[in-house]
């Protein structure tokens, strides 16, 4: 079956946070919208009608996962990136940001230090701070291949940190880090007993030619001193479900971690994400294929596209996520007037860098997971007004 990722779908008064909250975060309702990390694609049919089936059922009553749930993640999980999981070892959250905010909370004590990897998702930033730990922060590198850890900062970091959290692949910059990249991080943490809260929620969205490395599954003892969350939300456009797994082999840090998170009575869960997870790891792999090689089209169109026609922003290609990190610093604008020409003479609505942390003020977040015809306008009006 080919699948049709050109076709328009209007999304306005669906109570979606990209379309129907534009007036809010841009003061203008009418950018294209090209910010918060879901995509306009349709939600793939198979998954769509599991999930219509259940909901044509009579009762919506509290539920629990069952076995067959968990193999089916971990299946995917063996088949997809190698990782031997075990079921036992996974655990729900309603949604990641919730799981690493759990972590935080119930695996560390307040004024406990927390390293994170500017630029990066913004609730890292919240989960750390919003709890009374201290942010560390170990900004990446910014080189003419690409982004790259900083680690004899780390180094030093990490004698006195607690846990850090990883986003692999990484959120906003793009990278697909290696198993030898993973390695020299991880060991660093091991020397130092630092836990490693491995954010994976990208990890399916791996673009043709890189390779998705867990960090639990590089060797034994980072997998002992590791939590990996996996979800299907940002790949199947699942995110309205907020399901994700924890996965710890760990018993005793599993343990803890659980406790913590059922103290919180949050772990229930709701049916349809259950079910539409469950139907995405049993029968995604076809479309997400080609998936993949449109969400690579789009983001070869952009990049080819700005260094012909707009060689002032530095843009690295991305090996990993529908998101491209835009660094303006070349036009000397600051945050506030490179934001104002984005919205209100070009018209789009792209993620904020500063929100990433301080390295990204003049630097956008693009997310391309939409048609090709709405990325080649988006591009044809940033070349207009810049
Ligand atoms: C790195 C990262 N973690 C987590 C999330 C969101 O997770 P959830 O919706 O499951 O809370 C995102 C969404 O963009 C993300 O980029």
């Amino acid at each position: 079956m080919v699948y049709n990722f050109d076709e328009k779908i209007n999304r306005e008064g669906t109570e979606s946070v990209k379309y129907d909250l534009r007036n809010n975060v841009f003061g203008k309702a009418d950018v294209i919208p090209m910010w918060v990390a879901d995509m306009d694609f349709r939600t793939p049919d198979f998954i769509r009608e599991a999930v219509i089936e259940r909901a044509k059922y009579d009762v919506y009553g509290y539920t629990f996962r069952e076995d067959a749930y968990f193999e089916a993640i971990a299946a995917w999980i063996r088949r997809r990136h190698q990782w031997d999981v075990r079921k036992e070892w996974m655990t729900y959250t309603p949604g990641v940001v919730a799981a690493f905010n759990m972590a935080v909370l119930g695996l560390t004590k307040e004024g406990d230090e927390v390293i994170i990897q500017p630029p990066v998702y913004p609730p890292f930033f919240h989960a750390v701070e919003s709890h009374g730990r201290k942010l560390v922060t170990n900004p990446l590198i910014d080189t003419d291949d690409g982004f790259i850890m900083d680690y004899e900062l780390l180094e030093k970091q990490a004698k006195t940190a607690k846990m850090l959290i990883l986003s692999n692949p990484h959120n906003p910059v793009g990278r697909c880090w290696t198993r030898d990249e993973l390695k020299r991080l991880g060991d660093i943490c091991m020397r130092n007993n630092v836990l490693v809260f491995s954010d994976e929620i990208h990890c399916d969205l791996v673009l043709p030619g890189h390779k998705h490395v867990p960090f639990a599954s590089v060797c034994e003892e980072f997998a002992q001193h590791s939590l990996t969350a996996h979800a299907a939300s940002k790949t199947f456009n699942l995110a309205g479900m907020a399901t994700s797994t924890i996965i710890v082999p760990n018993e005793e840090l599993r343990k803890t971690y659980v406790n913590f998170v059922e103290s919180t009575e949050i772990h229930l869960g709701n049916i349809f994400g259950k079910i539409a997870t469950k139907t995405a790891m049993e029968k995604g792999e076809e479309w997400l294929q080609q998936l993949l090689v449109y969400i690579q089209g789009n983001i070869d169109y952009v990049v080819d596209y700005i260094n012909k026609e707009l060689p002032k922003i530095r843009v690295h290609r991305a090996e990993a996520t529908y998101m491209l990190w835009l660094d303006f610093s070349a036009y000397n604008l600051d945050n506030k007037e490179l934001n104002h020409k984005m919205i209100f003479e070009a018209g789009l609505g792209l993620n904020n860098g500063k929100e990433f942390g301080k390295q990204g003020e003049k630097c956008l977040r693009i997310n391309l997971a939409c048609p090709r015809s709405v990325v080649a306008e988006a591009m044809k009006r940033i070349k207009e007004v810049f």
